[in-house]
C-alpha cells in the first residue's frame, strides 16, 4: 500500500522563481515612490519623464523608467541561482551594476570596476587577481579610464564577486551604461613634484555622492568626469564631460582673489571631434564636489531622451548654450542649498599648466619627497595576468606605501618605493616577467577591446597593436614619444582622434579587417583632433603603412622634433606624403 501523499506547503521551486521575476516586473517601488523624475499629472495630462511624455522615449530609458536599475537587486539574485545571463534590455540594465553580458564576441559577463581617481591598494590588486583567476577567466585589463576589468564571468559567480569586491572595499557598482563612469584623477596625485594640488581626494568624494543618490543613477546618458592637478601624467581629462583641471589665478581686474582654483571645462566626446570647451567657469577646489553633483542634476532634468544618439552634454550645450548650461547649474547650486556659486572669469590670468612628461608613467621617476619613487610598469596592451597582478599587489605592499595607480595609458604605477628599495623592487617585478622599461612605442601604445571581445568591433585592436608596435621597436629606434590608438570601431573607447597616430576599425570591400588611419591628435597643452590620412587599410598593410609614416618623419624631421610638431607642420595637401614610400 502506498502511503497517503502528503498535501506539500507552498510553491515550488519553479513557481517561486516566476513569481519574483513577475513581482519584479510589476515595479511596485514606483506606485510607492516615483524617483525618476516621471510626472503623472493626473486626468488626461499625458506622464512626462523630465518633460519627455513616455510614449516619446527610447526604449533604453523606457526600460530604466520601468524599472530604476538600483532595483535590479532581487533579479540578480534569480538568475544568480539559475546561472542565466541577462539578455537584451535586462543587459542594458544590468551593465549600471558593471556586470555586461557580451555575447557572441566573449563567453559570459565582463565586469568593469570604478576605481575612482585611479587609485587602489596592493592588497586590493591580490583579491582582483584570485577573482580573475577563480571566478573569471584568469586575465584582466587595465582600461583607457584607469580601471579594472575582467571578462569571463558566468552568471551563477556574479553575487559571489560583489561580495568579494565589497568586502575589499571596491565596487563596480555604476561603471557601465548611463552612469557617471569611474572618475579619473593624476595618477600621480597626491606625489608629483610639479601638480598645483592633489584633486584625488575630490574625485573620491564626488563618486561617492553620486553613487549614494538615487536621482545620479540611470542618467539620460553615459558621463564622464575628470579632475586634472596638474601633475606630470595626463589624465586626457579634457575628452570628458566635466574636466576640472587647476589653475593658478593671478591678479585680475574683476575682483577674484588671486590663487588656487579648478577651470571648468564642458562637453568633451573625442569620437565626435570635440574636446571639452572652455566654460569661463571656475570653482575652488572643494566646492568641485558639489558643482559636479549640480551639473549632472541639470543634465538629468534636461538631456535628450528620445535620441541616444544626441543624448551626450556635448549635444545639450550646442542646443542651449554654455551660457545656459552655467544659469542652470547656478540655480542647481541654490537649490542643493550650497553657499557659493560660480565664479567667472576667462583665462587671461591663468598660469598656463606645466607640460605633461609622455613618458612619465613608465619606468623609474622621483616623486616630490626627495628619496621617495613611482615605478611605472608596462602592459601590452593593458593586459594583466592573476601572476603579474599579485606581483604587482605584493611589491606595492612590501617596497611602497601599499598604494598602486592605474592610467588612462592602460598601465600601472607602484608608488612610495624609497630609493634603497629600487633595484629589489623592480628585480622582483623583472623576474615575474612585468618590464619597467618600454620603448616609445610600446610606451604609447593603448587599444580597446576590439572585435576580440566586442561585438561591435570590426578588427582585432589589441593583437593588432601588439604586432605593429613589436615591428616598429624592431625596426625604428625612436627618441621621441609616440601614441598609437587603436579603436575597434568609430565608437572611439580608445580614443583615435586624440593619438598621434589614430587607427578606427573598418571593413575592407572583401569583407576583411582594416583600419582608417588619423594623424595629429593629442590633448591637454597638445590639445587637438587627429585629421584622416587614408583608409580603409588592411590590417596586414599596418606595418608597412605606419612603418612608411615612421620613417619618413624620422627623415625629414628637424633634429629631435616630436611626431606630433612634426605632423602638424603638414598641410592638408602635404599631409599624404607622409605615405610616399622611399625608391
Ligand atoms: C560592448 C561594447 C563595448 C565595450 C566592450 C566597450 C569597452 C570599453 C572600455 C573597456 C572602456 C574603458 C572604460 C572604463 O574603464 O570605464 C571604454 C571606454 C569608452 N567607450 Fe566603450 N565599450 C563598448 C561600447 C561602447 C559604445 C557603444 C560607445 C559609444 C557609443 C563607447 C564609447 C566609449 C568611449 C568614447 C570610451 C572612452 C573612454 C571614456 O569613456 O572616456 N563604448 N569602452
Ligand atoms: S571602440 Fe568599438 S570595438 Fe572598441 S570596445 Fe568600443 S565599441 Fe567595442
Amino acid at each position: 500500500m502506498h502511503a497517503p501523499l502528503e498535501k506539500k506547503k507552498g510553491f515550488s521551486p519553479d513557481q517561486i522563481a516566476y513569481l519574483v521575476d513577475a513581482i519584479a516586473q510589476l515595479n511596485l517601488h514606483e506606485a510607492f515612490a516615483p524617483s525618476n523624475g516621471s510626472t503623472a499629472q493626473g486626468g488626461s495630462e499625458p506622464e512626462m519623464v523630465h518633460g519627455t511624455p513616455i510614449e516619446d522615449l527610447c526604449k533604453e530609458e523606457l526600460a530604466k523608467y520601468q524599472q530604476h536599475p538600483l532595483d535590479l537587486r532581487l533579479r540578480l539574485e534569480r538568475w544568480t541561482d539559475r546561472n542565466e545571463m541577462a539578455e537584451g534590455l535586462d543587459n542594458f540594465l544590468l551593465r549600471h551594476w558593471g556586470f555586461f553580458n557580451v555575447a557572441p564576441n566573449s563567453p559570459g559577463y565582463m565586469m568593469r570596476m570604478r576605481i575612482p581617481a585611479c587609485k587602489m591598494r596592493g592588497d586590493q590588486m591580490l583579491v582582483m587577481a584570485e577573482i580573475a583567476d577563480e571566478l573569471a577567466g584568469g586575465y584582466a585589463h587595465v582600461t583607457t579610464r584607469g580601471n579594472l576589468q575582467l571578462r569571463e564571468i558566468e552568471p551563477k559567480n556574479v553575487l559571489e564577486i560583489l561580495d568579494r569586491i565589497h568586502q575589499a572595499g571596491l565596487s563596480c557598482h555604476g561603471s557601465g551604461a548611463d552612469s557617471a563612469r569611474n572618475m579619473t584623477a593624476a595618477p600621480t596625485s597626491g606625489f608629483d613634484s610639479q601638480e598645483l594640488i592633489d584633486l584625488s581626494p575630490y574625485t573620491i568624494r564626488l563618486s561617492n555622492l553620486v553613487l549614494n543618490s538615487r536621482a545620479l543613477q540611470g542618467l539620460p546618458r553615459k558621463f564622464n568626469i575628470s579632475f586634472d592637478g596638474g601633475g606630470a601624467i595626463s589624465s586626457v581629462s579634457d575628452s570628458n564631460d566635466i574636466c576640472f583641471q587647476a589653475v593658478r589665478v593671478g591678479m585680475n581686474e574683476a575682483g577674484v582673489e588671486p590663487g588656487l582654483y579648478c577651470r571648468i571645462s564642458l562637453g568633451g566626446i573625442s569620437g565626435h571631434k570635440d574636446l571639452a570647451r572652455a566654460t569661463g567657469a571656475l570653482c575652488t577646489p572643494a566646492q568641485t564636489v558639489m558643482v559636479g553633483a549640480a551639473m549632472l542634476h541639470v543634465f538629468v532634468e534636461h538631456a535628450d531622451r528620445t535620441n541616444r544618439k544626441k543624448a551626450r552634454l556635448k549635444y545639450l550645450l550646442d542646443a542651449k548654450g554654455v551660457e545656459w548650461f552655467l544659469k542652470r547649474t547656478d540655480e542647481k547650486l541654490l537649490e542643493m542649498d550650497a553657499d557659493f556659486q560660480l565664479i567667472r572669469l576667462d583665462d587671461a590670468h591663468d598660469a598656463p599648466r606645466a607640460p605633461v612628461n609622455r613618458s612619465g608613467h613608465i619606468g623609474v621617476h622621483p616623486q616630490r619627497e626627495v628619496g621617495i619613487n613611482y615605478i611605472g610598469v608596462a602592459l601590452e596592451m593593458g593586459r594583466l595576468s592573476p601572476e603579474q597582478m599579485r606581483t604587482i599587489g605584493k611589491v606595492a605592499m612590501h617596497y611602497g606605501g601599499n598604494d598602486l595607480r592605474l592610467t588612462v595609458w592602460q598601465n600601472i604605477l607602484i608608488p612610495h618605493v624609497p630609493d634603497d628599495q629600487l633595484s629589489l623592487a623592480e628585480a622582483e617585478l623583472n623576474a615575474a616577467g612585468i618590464a619597467t622599461k618600454a620603448t616609445a612605442f610600446a610606451a604609447g601604445g593603448v587599444a580597446c577591446t576590439g572585435k576580440w571581445g566586442c561585438k561591435f568591433g570590426l578588427a582585432h585592436t589589441k593583437a593588432d597593436g601588439t604586432r605593429l608596435i613589436r615591428h616598429l621597436e624592431q625596426t625604428f629606434r625612436l627618441d621621441q614619444p609616440l601614441n598609437i590608438h587603436l579603436t575597434g570601431c568609430p565608437n572611439s573607447c580608445a580614443q583615435h582622434y586624440i593619438g598621434d597616430i589614430g587607427l578606427v576599425g573598418a571593413t575592407m570591400p572583401d569583407g576583411s579587417e582594416g583600419y582608417f588611419v588619423v594623424l595629429g591628435g593629442g590633448s591637454d597643452t597638445d590639445r587637438g583632433i587627429g585629421r584622416p590620412l587614408c583608409g580603409p587599410i588592411g590590417s596586414d598593410e599596418l606595418e608597412a603603412i605606419v612603418g612608411t609614416v615612421i620613417s619618413n618623419y624620422l627623415n625629414q624631421r628637424a633634429p629631435g622634433q616630436s611626431f606630433l610638431s612634426y605632423a602638424r607642420s603638414l598641410t592638408d595637401e602635404q599631409l599624404p606624403s607622409l605615405l610616399e614610400r622611399a625608391s
